[in-house]
């Protein structure tokens, strides 16, 4: 018996605005055994983006609510509470997903809202991430998992990984080689959230029973973290 197959499945409802690359990888983990979730919803502030199509193809419900159909923020975000809750989830996903959301939305959720974000946190809050990392002579870029709270890009952080800027860097490079890590890291915490390994406490990131260091888990691609995760799963 693997370590998913103990606990019924996490439902998971995913934001998203854009190609949805980063809910690719939870509809893979999902469908190869790797994630104990099952994605209930798909939910986008755009309507014919790529993460839609992939959704889709895989028949898990799909929304639109643009956020041009309303007139202040507080209505929107109401409409989009209303529509995640009616899906019942255990935990939100935004995975690209491209709107600031109001305190009163991000309290609702807290403790069981995650956010993508791609850079080092607490650097590079916001727009523009990866071109602020190379403009800044920085020696590395890298993304973040983190807690969603009222703070924008602001909430504990859960895990960091980090990836080289090389000479000659341009901002799509960047992204491009930052987007991989991503996919690795964004399961990943999926997948101690769904086994009850991770929780947010007093405003910290908590994975197995221990307070995480302010920039999180430092998730690097080989053996060691590899076998550390490992323990840290079947703890
Ligand atoms: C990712 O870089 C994510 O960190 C950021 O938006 C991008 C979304 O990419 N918030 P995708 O839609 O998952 O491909």
């Amino acid at each position: 018996m693997t370590d998913t197959q103990t606990i019924s499945p996490l439902r998971v409802v995913v934001l998203i605005s854009g190609s949805g690359s980063n809910l690719q990888a939870l509809i893979d983990g999902q469908k190869n055994g790797s994630l104990p979730i099952e994605i209930m919803a798909v939910i986008s502030n755009k309507a014919g983006v790529k993460g839609l199509e992939r959704a889709e193809q895989v028949s898990i419900a799909t929304r639109v609510i643009s956020h041009k159909d309303f007139d202040s923020r507080e209505a929107f975000d109401q409409k989009l509470l209303t529509e995640i809750e009616s899906f019942s989830p255990g935990l939100v996903v935004l995975a690209g997903f491209m709107r600031i959301l109001t305190e009163g939305f991000t309290q609702h959720f807290v403790g069981r809202m995650i956010n993508i974000h791609p850079s080092l946190l607490p650097k590079y809050q916001g727009l523009h991430t990866h071109q602020r990392a190379i403009d800044a002579n920085d020696s590395h870029g890298g993304a973040s998992v983190h807690f969603v709270t009222a703070e924008l890009d602001g909430g504990p952080i859960i895990i960091q990984a980090k990836v080289a800027i090389d000479d000659n860097e341009t901002s799509d490079s960047l992204a491009a080689k930052v987007l991989t890590v991503e996919h690795k890291i964004l399961p990943l915490t999926v997948k101690w959230f769904a086994l009850n390994k991770l929780t947010m406490a007093a405003n910290n990131a908590v994975l197995c029973g221990e307070s995480l260091p302010p920039q999180g888990f430092q998730w690097q691609d080989n053996e060691e973290t590899n076998r550390l995760i490992d323990v840290l799963v079947k703890a």
